[in-house]
């Protein structure tokens, strides 16, 4: 089956109620697209077309009082950048639109929402369980950091929901998954996993970053917390770093509003307003890149040189009816083997168009040696576990012509 039009079970980026008439007061009710471009807009006096640049650090008061007043929390109103910024939260605020959560909070990059997201939710003598396919300073916030405060950790399989139940014990509160995965996207039973939380009375925080806000929706399928490292699909042009934290309001008001005031790792107001740009073609971008990587995932797996090609709706994808289930879209990622690293590297080498890099998300198409760069802390019989040999290879597919792509691409798997 041609992967390249499937779009899941449903589009879960519908309105809701298509023929109510469009209320400026309900933007919940909007299409996706709507929300991406008019959602958290707050134009100051001046009528500005584009999101006003509150480059700022700090606000003043009329009078001592109203400074008292705004501390205090009486009075609404900024206090400082690193608590809050009116363009940060209008970035916040369509983000959280776009994801259908009641509260969002920004960092200054994935990683440091990652750090947040976690930290906020877990003290000594707590147990932590993770897919242990993921991102390598995911692995080491969890493992190494967490550790040295006394936060247990097990990793486990993360397409195995047993592996998960059998590794939870009396003090796990807290379950990490990234789905897709990175790099060989293995897929994880969220709503399978979110269960297991819930029975265990933990939480469970998804990073989201390989599917996009757009095609999986974590917090519908019980999931407490999502992250982004937003210098991905979000920025999506190479430009600015930026990370996302969203849930429920007083989940996140109550794990993370003191780690975020007292540790600042706010999102600047200029790299908050390029992302608010972003946001407004993401849905144009991600799309054309997903069913531009679905067709090239088709014929990368049809070549000779290739032994095993990763995309989540490919039905020969190891956990493709669970992808089906809580996937509208593949996304922009895939990956495959070409037997050993001396193939890999000659592929790489032999790219015209297409850059090696370890950027993911971006316009450019880029095509990364995870073994010896993104995954090259862990160690090889761990990268094994995962099915990550030397051969592998991670393609992260931008908005170049489909054909042209193909080209480059063909000739390099031809000479590796
Ligand atoms: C899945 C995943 N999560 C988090 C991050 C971290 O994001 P950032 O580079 O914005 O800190 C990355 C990549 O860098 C990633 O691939």
């Amino acid at each position: 089956m041609p992967t390249s039009c499937f779009r899941g079970p449903q589009d879960m980026n519908k309105p809701t109620n298509p023929d109510a008439p469009l209320s400026p007061e309900d933007p919940d009710s909007w299409e996706t697209a709507t929300k991406l471009i008019r959602g958290g807009l707050h134009r100051t006096p001046y009528g500005e077309t584009a999101e006003a640049m509150f480059l700022t650090q700090s606000f003043v008061y009329g009078s001592a009082g109203e400074a008292d007043a705004r501390f205090s929390g009486e009075q609404p109103g900024f206090v400082y950048s690193r608590y809050a910024n009116p363009t940060t939260r209008m970035f916040e605020e369509r983000l959280a639109l776009l994801e259908g959560a009641e509260a969002c909070r920004t960092t200054a990059s994935g990683m440091a929402a990652v750090a947040t997201a976690l930290i906020g939710l877990v003290k000594a003598g707590d147990h932590i369980v993770a897919g242990r396919a993921m991102f390598g300073s995911c692995r080491w916030i969890i493992a190494q950091l967490l550790g040295r405060f006394g936060v247990e950790s097990t990793f486990v399989d993360g397409a195995d929901l047993k592996a998960w139940e059998a590794a939870v014990r009396p003090n796990t509160r807290l379950f990490f998954l990234e789905s897709p995965a990175n790099p060989l996207l293995e897929v994880a039973d969220i709503a399978g996993v979110a269960a297991l939380a819930r029975k265990a009375g933990g939480r469970l925080v998804v990073d989201n970053v390989f599917a996009t806000p757009l095609f999986q929706k974590p917090l519908q399928l019980g999931a407490d917390v999502v992250v982004y490292s937003a210098t991905k699909h979000i920025d999506g042009q190479g430009r600015v770093l930026g990370g996302a934290i969203l849930g429920d309001a007083q989940l996140l008001d109550e794990a993370y509003r003191d780690f975020l005031r007292h540790t600042g790792p706010a999102l600047s107001p200029f790299n908050a307003w390029v992302l608010l740009k972003g946001l407004e073609t993401l849905d144009l971008r991600v799309r054309r890149q997903s069913d531009t990587a679905a067709a090239l995932a088709d014929r990368i797996a049809d070549h000779p040189k290739c032994s095993r090609v990763f995309y989540p709706l490919r039905p020969d994808h190891p956990q493709y009816e669970i992808a089906r289930r809580q996937m509208s879209g593949g996304g922009s990622l895939i990956a495959f083997d070409l037997g050993d690293r001396a193939s890999a590297w000659r592929f790489l080498d032999a790219l015209e168009i297409v850059d090696i890099s370890n950027n993911l998300g971006d316009a450019k198409t880029m095509a990364t040696h995870p073994s010896t760069t993104t995954h090259r802390s862990m160690s090889e019989g761990d990268r094994l576990t995962i099915g990550l040999t030397d051969g592998c290879v991670r393609l992260s597919v931008g908005l170049e012509g489909m054909e042209d792509l193909w080209r480059d691409l063909g000739r390099a798997l031809d000479a590796a």
